[in-house]
Parts: structure tokens; sequence; C-alpha cells
């Protein structure tokens, strides 16, 4: 079989981080991590060496010789692991559920009982896809989701220009969506030319392919129009 992606190399971030809050207790986000687990085992069926930032997921970790899953807990951490593979790679997939904020200073011991109520002070976590967004060179290709529950469309083109993506998936939390269950997505790809593609409601593996297809289109257009010369 021919593997159009052989030799690529794919960035993913996947699943949630998680913010201490003292040793037993951490903030998070929703997030079983499958949607880029899907993607990364995606781009290995077609040919490419993928680097796997996870943050904690119950799932099994997957093994492939031309994977390297990184696990990490914080935004930080997963931060800093992708710093040492950004650069080498053609195309990065940002799917974690990254935490936007985490508790200013996480208490040393167990915070016990004691108060009826406590505050916790919350600073701003790196976003990690803005960041990379910023040293993307003209050869890399990146993808962001946008996970929405209102101004859908508004909020997801936001997102693609201010994070510098080639393509957003848009991921609406609707209650149709929830009902469908967490194995399925509604999602619409859109470009930077802002170009859309809606899809009806699939399955976490049918998404990480359409995804996939759409990132390898806009490899094979780059292609084309470096041997023309164009770019
Ligand atoms: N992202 C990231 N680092 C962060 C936050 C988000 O890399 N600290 C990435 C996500 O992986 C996703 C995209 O940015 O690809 C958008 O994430 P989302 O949570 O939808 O948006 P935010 O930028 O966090 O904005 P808001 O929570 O205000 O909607």
């Amino acid at each position: 079989m021919k593997l159009p992606l052989l030799n690529k190399k794919v960035l993913v971030t996947a699943g949630p981080t998680r913010e201490a809050i003292d040793p037993v207790r951490y903030i998070s986000n929703h997030s079983s991590g499958k949607m880029g687990y899907a993607i990364a085992e995606n781009f290995l069926f077609w040919g490419a060496q993928v680097y796997l930032v996870s943050g904690p997921v119950s799932m099994p970790i997957p093994s492939h010789p031309r994977l390297k899953v990184i696990q990490v807990n914080t935004a930080s951490e997963m931060y800093l692991a992708c710093c040492h593979f950004f650069e080498s790679v053609e195309v990065a997939v940002f799917a974690a559920a990254v935490a936007d904020y985490r508790p200013e200073k996480a208490a040393a011991r167990k915070i016990k009982k004691d108060a009826d109520s406590f505050a916790i002070n919350m600073v701003k976590n790196i976003d990690i896809a803005y960041e990379f967004g910023k040293i993307k060179t003209a050869d890399q290709l990146s993808v962001g989701f946008a996970l929405e529950t209102n101004d859908e469309i508004t909020n997801a083109l936001h997102k693609l220009a201010r994070k510098n993506f080639d393509m957003v998936i848009l991921n609406s939390l609707n209650e149709t969506n929830i009902a469908f269950g967490a194995d399925t997505n509604k999602i619409s790809i859109i470009h930077k030319d802002l170009t859309q593609i809606d899809f009806s409601h699939q399955t976490k593996k049918e998404v990480a392919d359409n995804i996939v297809t759409a990132v390898n289109v806009l490899l094979n257009e780059r292609n084309v129009e470096m041997t023309a010369g164009i770019r």
C-alpha cells in the first residue's frame, strides 16, 4: 500500500491537563482524549511519524514503531513537551482540552476541611496553540479545535485567526451533540480561506479520518504550488 504521509512528522496534543490545587486535588477539563488519539492513529495509518503529547487519559497508551507518546499532567508540561518537537514537524494538531487557568499557588499540604468556604486565585495558563501559531513557518500546517456552546462560527473564526491555524474544527456542544453521546461528534471543518465543510454526526474515528484527509489535501495543494513555483 502506498503511504501518502510517509516521512511526514506530526505533533498531536490530546486529553485534558490537570492543574494542582493541593497534593490530592486538581482542576481539569472533561476530555477522554479519544479524539486526539484517533487522529494520531489515523496519521500513523497513512505512514506519518507521530509525536503524541497526552494529558492523563484512562485509555491504554498505544504502541507503534512510528509513534512516540509523551505523557504530561499540566499545561506548562504539555507546552514544554511540544517545544521539543514543534520545529521538526510539518503538521501540528492541537486537540488537547488544556485548562485555561491554574491555581496561582498549589498548597504544599492537603487543604483541610476547616473553613466554611475559601477562594482559589486562578492565573492564566499558557495558550499552547497560540504560542506555536506565532512561530509557525510557511512550511508548517496547524489544525485547532473550537469547542463551542454558542456563536459557534464567530468564535471558531476568531480562534482560526488568533492562533494562526490553517484549519479549525468546530465542535458544537449543543443538545443534539450531547444527546448523540460522547463517542460521536458533529463537526465542521473551516479553512483559512473560509471554505467550510459541514459533516453529519460521525464517530470519532470517522471524524479523525476526515480531518487527516483534509490535512492531506492541503499538503498536496502546497506541494503542487511549490512545484509550480507559486510559493
Ligand atoms: N489550546 C491550547 N492551549 C490552551 C488553550 C487552548 O493549545 N491553553 C488549543 C486547543 O487545543 C484547541 C484551541 O486551542 O485546539 C481552542 O481551544 P478552546 O478551549 O476551544 O479555546 P480557548 O482558546 O481556550 O478559548 P475559550 O476557552 O475562551 O473558548
